[in-house]
């Protein structure tokens, strides 16, 4: 036995959970009823590729579930596609149904606990084009979805996560225009953001009344992307002055505004776990792009990058939990996502390790962090980047769908294994 796995010199108590993470239209294929299909059909992913190949996950989760366990995973976070549960309005499929309770009971005997995530960026057609988040019925027309999943599900799934990143989602499809349904609309992005905070809270209030009514545990949050804004001077004087403001301003409404409210309704509380998405640091400066926000995002010069251009900074992750378990002391903190793009798996292993001592370090300093979901388990479809963008412990060949455990993936599994990082 490895001195480190004796009980004492654990880098992470044994109760912390490692796993990684997926979301349903990125990894299953073959779904075309959905809002990531018809963006896809309508030629906006920059490579080219379609989000109805992915990773054949839909037909392969025995073989999916049998990597998990190669990789020691505790945990898995994964989503739920809406669009094949709920075909048309009201009208649910027990064939999807029968087919994520097979997934999910499978992952239950290999003793990997889930965590489920209701709304991970696509949508079904239909409630899209009654108008999205917009349409005065959302609230209602998502709780029918949340509240018959939920119930069906109700005997495997113990751990709720309501929507993901709804800032960047709001961002790119009300704000920006590049994502579905590609609104360019600042006032259409607060309107959809203050119904989806909205929502988030009548979702935790009904998943816990139809978990008590069948006396069972629940635990219900969200996923917030968090990046670290800081100014892009370094110099102290008018100018860093400036760009501090606006990245307090860029903070409040694109961050911090979604984590408050999906934490906390007034003095109510709607979250039972803080779930925190992080991948980077910007460093901002003025623009006169009022689509924008009027920021200028760019990396810190000379800092490591990944292939998407994203800076690697790890210690970001350390004051984001600090600031986090300062503003919600009581409230448990999953790390919902972290990772790295790297096709050539050539820093992955570094990144995961630069990241956990984040997270060592914070629960050094008696910080509640009880999760850390690795983004992703196997490589896929990555949105306005397609296929091309690689963030897999898992290579996947498109072509045949051969996985690969890739070496990063074998040093997380190691970790995963021993609660140690040994660094
Ligand atoms: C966050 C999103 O939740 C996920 O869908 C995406 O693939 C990763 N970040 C990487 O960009």
């Amino acid at each position: 036995m490895h001195e480190s796995d004796s009980a004492g010199s654990r880098d992470f108590p044994v109760d912390f959970l490692f796993g990684s993470a997926t979301a349903s239209l990125q990894v299953e294929g073959g779904d075309t009823n959905n809002t990531w299909y018809r963006w896809c059909e309508l030629g906006k992913i920059h490579d080219g590729t379609h989000c109805v190949r992915a990773v054949d996950h839909w037909n392969r989760v025995d073989q999916d579930i049998h990597l998990m366990l190669q990789l020691h995973q505790q945990t898995y976070r994964m989503s739920l596609e809406w669009s094949r549960i709920e075909p048309e309005p009201g009208v649910f499929s027990q064939e999807a149904v029968r087919h994520y309770r097979y997934e999910l009971a499978a992952l239950r005997t290999a003793g990997i606990r889930p965590l489920v995530t209701l709304h991970h960026f696509s949508l079904p057609l239909w409630f899209e084009d009654a108008g999205g988040w917009l349409q005065p019925e959302a609230p209602e027309i998502f709780l029918r979805y949340a509240r018959f999943i939920a119930t069906e599900l109700i005997d495997l799934v113990q751990d709720w996560c309501t929507i993901n990143e709804p800032n960047v989602y709001l961002l790119f499809g009300y704000a920006l225009g590049q994502w579905p349904p590609g609104y360019r609309s600042i006032r259409g992005y607060f309107r959809a953001a203050r119904q989806l905070m909205r929502i988030h809270g009548m979702t935790y209030q009904a998943l816990h009344e139809i978990y008590r009514a069948h006396e069972r545990p629940v635990q219900v949050g969200a996923a917030h992307h968090l990046r670290v804004y800081d100014p892009r001077s370094e110099r102290s004087g008018p100018r860093r002055w400036v760009q501090a403001v606006l990245c307090r301003v860029l903070d409040t409404v694109t961050q911090w505004m979604f984590v408050r409210g999906m934490t906390t309704a007034g003095s109510q509380r709607t979250a039972d776990y803080l779930g925190i998405n992080y991948y980077t640091r910007d460093r901002i400066s003025w623009s006169w792009n009022p689509f924008r926000l009027c920021t200028r995002q760019t990396v810190t010069a000379g800092a490591p990058v990944n292939d998407l251009g994203w800076e690697i900074y790890p210690e970001g992750l350390l004051r984001l939990l600090r600031r986090c378990s300062r503003a919600f002391p009581d409230l448990p903190l999953y790390i919902t996502e972290n990772g790295t793009c790297d096709a050539a798996d050539r820093f992955r292993e570094r990144y995961i390790i630069e990241h956990l001592q984040q997270v060592r370090q914070a629960l050094q300093e008696g910080i509640p962090v009880q999760r850390y979901y690795h983004w992703s388990l196997m490589d896929n479809f990555e949105w306005l980047e397609g296929e091309s963008a690689r963030f897999g412990l898992i290579a996947v060949e498109y072509d045949t769908q051969k996985r690969r455990i890739r070496n990063s993936g074998f040093r997380y599994a190691e970790i995963a294994r021993s609660g140690n990082i040994m660094y």
